[in-house]
């Protein structure tokens, strides 16, 4: 079922501390995220992009605020509650793939699945199935360390969409790669938008990168400053 917002964010602040020191990293931020929307979150280093997107993919919980996934109000689950919910609606892509080296693409794809009780043979077809999406079924026994960057990001992907989640989160998709890779890889997450009407957000410091997308927040110093079409 799709609620008309995959996510909402309500007055979501979020402090960390360094011993006694208190550093506010999410000052407030509201937000509401259309089911089915390819969206962008742009700012500089430091501006709380990563806390924000580990706060909607229930990495992470805000000290104040609330956040609801699909209509749902997370703030108040349990640890194990909000595994299940980010299992089931959300995916996760980083900067740095997080693939594990010593498994093949197909393997790293089942992790996911693994999580989510399915047997092995269906988890295998769907692990190929997902590989394919991203056009790397050829190369499913080979390791991270055998692939391009790249490669490694659309495995990464593979494994973001395996249990088939409402929300991808990517945070930096291109931030390794360079630019025409870069484009190719954002160029797949909008297909897999528009064919699995996947809601995208993008969290990145690239604006050519958050132009190719439908709407743009930008993050200053833990709050919104500036929404935009391109
Ligand atoms: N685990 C942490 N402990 C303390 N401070 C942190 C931690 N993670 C992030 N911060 C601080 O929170 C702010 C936002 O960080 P982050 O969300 O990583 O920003 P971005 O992804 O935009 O670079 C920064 O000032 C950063 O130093
Ligand atoms: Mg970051």
């Amino acid at each position: 079922m799709f609620h008309k917002y995959a996510v909402e964010l309500f007055d979501v602040r979020k402090d960390y501390f360094l011993g006694k020191i208190r550093v506010p990293a999410l000052r407030g931020v509201n937000l509401k995220v259309l089911s089915g929307d390819f969206i962008s979150i742009v700012g500089p280093s430091g501006s709380g992009k990563t806390t924000l997107l580990n706060v909607m993919g229930l990495l992470d919980r805000p000290t104040e605020g609330k956040v609801y996934i699909n209509g749902m109000d997370v703030s108040r689950l349990s640890e194990s509650e909000r595994a299940k919910v980010r299992l089931k609606y959300i995916g996760f892509t980083f900067q740095m793939f997080h693939l594990i080296p010593w498994l093949t693409a197909l393997q790293n794809v089942e992790i996911p699945l693994i999580l989510a009780g399915v047997p092995s043979k269906l988890r295998v077809k769907r692990a190929i199935e997902c590989l394919r999406a991203v056009g790397l079924a050829d190369r499913m026994n080979h390791r991270p360390g055998e692939l391009s960057g790249g490669e490694q990001q659309r495995v990464a992907i593979a494994r973001a969409i395996a249990n088939n989640p409402k929300i991808i989160l990517a945070d930096e998709p291109t931030g390794n790669l360079d630019s025409k890779t870069g484009r190719t890889i954002v160029e797949l997450l909008r297909s897999l938008n528009e064919k699995l009407k996947t809601t995208v957000i993008i969290v990145t410091h690239n604006l050519e990168v958050a132009k190719s997308t439908n709407k743009i927040y930008h993050l200053r110093d833990g709050v919104i400053v500036k929404e935009e079409e391109p």
